[in-house]
């Protein structure tokens, strides 16, 4: 509305302004509810007009088959396995940035400029409140201890988030022990894997494990649902760490495509998603940790406590995948 307004004006001056509307295209996995009141704080302030195409699968296959004639300039995607397959698959061009390298720590970021983190996501040990000392546990090679024999809950181990966690525990301990703690941790399954994250919290509620192993912001999706919040006030929340040095994270963003016919405003649109107000309302609209240092959680993720994030480079995680999906396979983790 503001742009329209502003280049009726710019007619009414008889200025030799171009027509053309500035826009940015988004191809984006992320749901609407999530960043469309970002992107349209975006285009308040910018006057850039945003378009979104929201993408569940397929991602890159479209990309790909639509080459330089791709309409999309930027791409929105969670989990590091997404942003490393982008990249790898070649669609995505380096952005050099000042003000991403300023707002968003290296180790979120690819080292090449090919992808950057937006948020940090936080998959965590969840406990009994009533059955398990949480105290107990504080990392993740914790669950692999046969005293938890019977009582472990998780989604299968084939998910992306579980890749994302065997392919840290690789990049800290090598395969050899990783490969160990895999077999440990299958061992004390109460389970087979099957279900989402909050399936899994779901199941300590009803007594069928005393731990689970879920992202935390579901935790906070869970309490806006009256059923579901009696499963997650149910438990307790350790941010377990990987590798003695930090608890394991994830991330969700963002990259540029290798053609993006809007270049300068896709540049623009990137750097303020990494700015305070952007990052504040990432943060209260998915309980997801900010990655801009001078933005705080959520007041709910304040509550649920102080973490250190394993300094491991995400990119360096991202590099043992294929050999996470290997032991995972190799282990028969669902079977
Ligand atoms: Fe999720």
């Amino acid at each position: 509305m503001l742009k329209r307004l502003s280049l009726l004006a710019t007619l009414a001056l008889g200025a030799a302004q171009p027509l053309l509307a500035e826009e940015v295209n988004i191809y984006s996995s992320r749901q609407p509810q999530l960043i469309n009141p970002i992107l349209e704080a975006f285009s308040e302030q910018t006057g850039i007009d945003v378009n979104v195409v929201f993408i569940k699968s397929g991602m890159i296959e479209r990309l790909r088959a639509e080459g330089k004639r791709t309409p999309a300039d930027v791409v929105l995607t969670v989990d590091i396995a997404n942003l490393a397959a982008i990249a790898d698959s070649g669609v995505t061009q380096p952005v050099h940035s000042g003000v991403i390298d300023a707002n968003i720590p290296p180790q979120y970021r690819d080292p090449d400029g090919l992808w950057s983190g937006l948020t940090m996501r936080s998959r965590v040990v969840f406990t009994a409140k009533d059955r398990v000392d949480a105290s107990q546990i504080t990392a993740f090679e914790d669950l692999a201890d046969p005293k938890w024999k019977g009582t472990i809950c998780v989604r299968s181990g084939l998910h992306n988030y579980n890749v994302a966690l065997v392919a840290a525990m690789i990049a800290h301990h090598g395969e050899a022990a990783t490969e160990d703690w895999l077999r440990g941790l299958k061992a004390n399954l109460a389970r087979r894997p099957q279900g989402n994250d909050r399936a899994q919290i779901k199941a300590v509620w009803a007594g069928e494990c005393d731990i689970a192993i879920a992202n935390t912001y579901y935790l906070g999706e869970m309490l806006q649902d009256p059923e579901q919040a009696v499963w997650a006030n149910s438990v307790n929340l350790v941010f377990a760490t990987v590798g003695g040095q930090g608890a394991h994270v994830n991330l969700s963003g963002m990259a540029m495509t290798k053609s993006a016919p809007h270049r300068e405003a896709a540049l623009q649109l990137m750097e303020y998603l990494t700015s305070e107000p952007a990052q504040k309302l990432y943060a209260e609209l998915n309980y997801e940790y900010p990655l801009l240092a001078s933005v705080k959680p959520s007041e709910l993720g304040q509550s649920w406590g102080d973490f250190t994030p394993d300094p491991m480079p995400m990119a360096e995680i991202a590099k043992f995948r294929p050999a996470a999906l290997k032991l995972i396979e190799k282990v028969d983790f669902d079977g």
